[in-house]
């Protein structure tokens, strides 16, 4: 999504983004990452983890593939398979098994598990990790951020295979205690868990734009052949604006907002989802979401029946009346959000909330949103790797 780099040209601000394409927008606005410092280029795992994890400033630069999947080895264990993700009658794929300790509702069996992707690599602060054309690639490895890092701009990276046969196998993107970060124009595939998931500390402000979320698989927890765990985001303090994602193939959590501990602001604004066989949104208490300009193409459920009961407040524009009664809050005309294809009618939601709680934030909505019309061309134009 174009943003305001443009006006901070004009208005004559340096600009401190070098190789970072495009300047964080939304609840994330003013995030540098790695700023001016000179680019380096790691050519092994162990250089790119170094320069990840040490105190400087940096631009890390990835032009290859770093493949950590066999780089800590496996793991054989008893893993549970049970009636919730792994019994897959008649199903378009198998299901996943489950990593841990406990098994009540279902049988041991013996599995194998990468180690790697179980252990996320625990990113500084002040760093931007760049993809360079589409060739940045990380395999069997996540990132986390946390114990109060900040500053961070992924780009342009395409997380892949962390264990997708399991359920507890890796988390692609881990925010936990942490603030301003920008995941923009990014891929995530094949993961065993959480495709981004924020909690149990705060994500802080944190801006995921233009990234496909890339749900197809052969070890389904809905038995479809789409991931299920997709983007869980229950942190105590989140600000998230969520703008032109590629959703698809998913059959779950895509994405699930609050919990009993959190407190979420999210702004979901011009996303596409698509072929969801199961649920796009389940908000739940402690979250203030508004939901604007999305498509939603052939998706199962728009909006769980749980949030419209959870006490999770939501504001999802459907008819001209909701987007005029925002008017005033927002300071803008919001963009109605469109159900298409096999996507089922649903109830409206209209917490007025919500429009207060965002009438605090106006400064971080305002950009020029994209007529709801256009969100699939633009969103397949533009989110993924290799497009910025
Ligand atoms: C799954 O197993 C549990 C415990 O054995 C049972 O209560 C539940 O009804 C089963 N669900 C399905 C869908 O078979
Ligand atoms: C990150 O950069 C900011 C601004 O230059 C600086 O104040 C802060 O100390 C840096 N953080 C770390 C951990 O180096």
């Amino acid at each position: 999504m174009k943003s305001s780099f443009a006006t901070l040209i004009l208005a004559g601000v340096p600009v401190a983004f070098a190789q970072v394409k495009n300047a964080a927008f939304g609840f994330a606005a003013g995030t540098t990452g790695g700023g001016t410092a000179t680019p380096v280029y790691p050519t092994t795992t162990a250089q790119l983890v170094s320069y990840l994890t040490d105190s400087s400033p940096r631009v890390i630069m990835l032009d290859r593939t770093f493949d950590f999947l066999q780089t800590e080895g496996s793991t054989t264990a008893q893993c549970c398979s049970d009636n919730r993700t792994t019994k897959c009658p008649g199903g378009t794929s198998a299901g996943q098994l489950w990593i841990g300790d406990t098994c009540d509702s279902g049988t041991w069996q013996t599995c194998t598990y990468w180690n790697a992707p179980r252990k996320p690599i625990d990113v500084k602060s002040n760093k931007s990790i760049v993809g360079v054309g589409s060739k940045g690639v990380i395999r069997g490895k996540g990132l986390r951020f946390s114990g109060g890092v900040s500053n961070i701009i992924v780009q342009n990276i395409h997380f892949t295979e962390l264990n997708p046969q399991f359920v507890w196998g890796g988390d692609a993107l881990t925010l936990d205690n942490t603030d301003r970060i920008w995941i923009d124009h990014n891929k995530i595939s094949l993961v065993g868990r959480q495709m981004i998931v924020s909690g149990w500390g705060k994500a802080g402000r944190v801006t995921i734009s233009d990234n496909e979320f890339d749900g197809r698989t052969t070890w389904s927890a809905g038995c479809n052949g789409k991931h299920y765990w997709a983007a869980l985001l229950i942190g105590k303090e989140d600000y998230i604006t969520l703008a032109g994602n590629y959703l698809h193939d998913l059959s779950g959590r895509a994405p699930h907002l609050g919990t009993d501990n959190a407190a979420s602001v999210v702004h979901a604004v011009n996303n596409y989802f698509k072929n969801i066989g199961g649920h796009a949104f389940d908000i739940e208490k402690n979250t203030w979401a508004l939901l604007e300009g999305n498509y939603f193409e052939n998706v199962d459920t728009t909006l769980t029946p749980n949030t419209y009961t959870s006490g999770g407040q939501t504001y999802f524009i459907q008819t001209v009346a909701d987007a005029s009664n925002a008017q005033s809050a927002l300071g803008y005309i919001p963009e109605w959000n469109r159900l298409a294809g096999t996507s089922k009618a649903m109830n409206p939601i209209t917490s007025s909330q919500t429009l207060s709680k965002f009438s605090q934030y106006k400064s971080q909505i305002t950009w020029s949103h994209w007529k709801v019309e256009n969100v699939p061309t633009n969103v397949l134009n533009n989110a993924g790797v290799g497009k910025v």
